[in-house]
């Protein structure tokens, strides 16, 4: 019933069932060793393990999606971006999309705000109006909390639908042989990810009854 796909070689999981929804996943960050990229990861896991209908979660790495730095006069001379206009391309086939932010003095990694910059500029509603799981984690005790203000002020006006929420403070502390450590978060993290889950739910049902009226 389910699929992990991600743009590495490490694929997780396979599946020949057919696929009704698929997410987008994502560290907003490049570093080769990222920690929202690990718990992105393990979201989409996740996601497939306790999904009751087919669901195709893909993990994009940034580092396939680099662009120049954006300026209006980088812009007027290059046209657009065409790594934005790939990612764009993700993030249309999404049903929906998990996102992992890293935080940098307080905002988004600079290789994320740049993408997202660009990506802008070919489509201002560039998350199409589709759910949305926001996630963070940082080294520190507040785990992104200030990045993840940024995005959940900022996100909506991009088309964003954020259905719920969840940051993960002191990371090398908190997550351990790829899982949650500690109980009360795994069940926060699990309950913002059901959340985000049940929107796919309530798509499925209002589906199933559309072909059912359609038949009679
Ligand atoms: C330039 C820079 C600025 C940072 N600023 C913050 C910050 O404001 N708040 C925070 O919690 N961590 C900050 N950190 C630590 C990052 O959270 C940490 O590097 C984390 O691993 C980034 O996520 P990533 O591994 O997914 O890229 C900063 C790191 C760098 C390199």
């Amino acid at each position: 019933m389910t699929s992990v796909t991600t743009t590495e070689t490490t694929t997780t999981e396979t599946t020949t069932t057919e696929t009704t929804t698929t997410v987008v996943a994502f560290a907003a960050s490049t570093s080769t060793t990222s920690i929202n990229k690990q718990l992105v990861t393990f979201a989409a896991n996740q996601l497939t393990s306790v999904s009751e209908k087919a669901v195709s979660a893909k993990v994009l790495d940034l580092n396939d999606y680099l662009c120049p730095l954006f300026s209006e006069d980088m812009e007027k001379a290059i046209g657009k971006a065409e790594s934005a206009e790939a990612f764009l391309t993700e993030l249309q086939a999404a049903d929906g999309f998990i996102i992992s932010l890293a935080e940098h003095n307080g905002n988004f990694a600079a290789a994320f705000k740049n993408l997202y910059d660009w990506t802008s500029r070919l489509e201002r509603k560039m998350f199409g109006d589709k759910p949305m799981l926001l996630l963070s984690t940082s080294p520190g005790q507040f785990g992104g909390a200030s990045v993840m203000q940024i995005a959940q002020a900022g996100f909506p006006r991009m088309g964003a639908n954020i259905i719920s929420q969840f940051s993960l403070p002191r990371f090398h502390e908190a997550f351990v042989d790829g899982t949650i450590t500690d109980k009360t978060q795994y069940n926060d993290f699990l309950a913002a990810l059901h959340a985000f889950q049940a929107t796919f739910k309530a798509t499925f049902q209002a589906t199933a009854r559309h072909n059912t009226d359609t038949k009679q």
